[in-house]
């Protein structure tokens, strides 16, 4: 029973420690145990002195093997930490989400580009202005119904009126006031009015104003700088046209027509079957307004122009309602 013992004990402990994985190694100390077990029910018939020595030397082999099995079971642990460790800098970085610039930053960066080619340089102003800059400077008469037309958010102040500009006009009027002519600017913002909003109403939405004033600067440049915009900015041929119209701060006024981009005149569903999208407002400087920022209306004079922004990024882009701009939805903004 001894030799028994003995041969069981070296078995355990060379298959215990040449066991290849946890698996095996869990499964050659059950085997193992096993055996050394069944010796105990073997037991019977010897003497209680016989039983006693064997019993001791049993529960010896037991230990020895269990502490092998642990030992063993301890480095493949200790080996599995050790892979997990591994830094494998051959596998591709994980890629970190960044964000873009909004879709009428992006455009507006387009056309900033575009105009800088032609001499423009571009200027910002406030957002809160104050009613002589945003109406009576632009030659707006105090109860003209125009100023209704641009009704907006008054903000209340001691001094001055102040309200939400309703326009970039006024950009037009500081610039003037603090610089000397000629000048060549655009001026892209935020502009805002007490509009009930829907698919082409919103109360804020973007404009781009332009200015050019020189000795000799006439309808004619206007239609050039503003033809050669149109076709940079839409990538081909296009037409263009002007309408009569009023603007306290321009004489003559003028609505421009752009020939539509979409269906290059023939009339389609984009341009009500006109083959015409009205683009912008323009005209050529008030004398009014020269005078009133510091400048002698009779040695300089030019062209002023007012995009609708967003609308123009919508014509680009076919978009349906101007809302999407603003309510922050990925769906939307990743597609730009
Ligand atoms: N400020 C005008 C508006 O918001 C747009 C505009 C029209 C701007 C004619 C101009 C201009 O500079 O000459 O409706």
């Amino acid at each position: 029973m001894n030799k028994k013992l003995e041969s069981i004990k070296e078995k355990a402990l060379q298959e215990i420690n040449s066991s290849k994985d946890e698996n095996s190694l869990n499964e050659n100390y059950r085997k193992n145990f096993k055996e050394l077990s069944s010796v105990f029910s073997q037991m019977g018939d010897l003497s209680s002195e016989e039983k006693k020595a064997i019993g001791v030397k049993a529960n010896e082999i037991k230990q020895l093997v269990t502490r092998a099995f642990e030992e063993k079971k301890e480095t493949f642990v200790k080996e599995k930490k050790d892979n997990s460790s591994f830094f494998d800098i051959t596998i591709p970085g994980k890629k970190t989400k960044i964000g873009h610039l909004h879709p009428i930053t992006q455009a507006i960066n387009e056309a900033e580009n575009i105009f800088r080619g032609m001499g423009f340089s571009l200027v910002e102003g406030p957002e809160l202005e104050d009613e002589w800059h945003n109406f009576d400077a632009l030659n707006f008469p105090a109860d003209h119904p125009a100023r209704e037309m641009q009704d907006t958010f008054f903000v209340k102040s001691k001094n001055k009126k102040l309200l939400m500009r309703t326009h970039t006009s006024p950009v037009q009027i500081r610039y003037m006031k603090t610089h000397k002519p000629p000048y060549r600017i655009i001026v892209p913002g935020r502009v805002f009015r007490n509009e009930a909003t829907d698919a082409s109403h919103e109360v804020n939405f973007y404009q781009i104003e332009g200015l050019m004033i020189d000795k000799e600067i006439s309808v004619a440049n206007f239609k050039a700088v503003i033809e050669e915009f149109c076709r940079a900015f839409f990538g081909q041929d296009v037409k263009i046209r002007l309408r009569p119209s009023f603007f306290p701060f321009t004489e003559p006024s003028f609505e421009v027509d752009m020939s539509c981009s979409e269906c290059k005149g023939k009339g389609c569903s984009l341009c009500s079957q006109t083959g015409w999208l009205e683009i912008l407002g323009a005209g050529m400087v008030h004398p009014n307004v020269l005078e009133n920022s510091g400048v002698d209306s009779k040695k300089w004079q030019g062209f002023a122009f007012g995009f609708g922004w967003d609308r123009w990024i919508m014509l680009k882009y076919k978009i349906n309602d101007v809302r999407l701009f603003y309510n922050g939805d990925l769906r939307f903004l990743n597609q730009f």
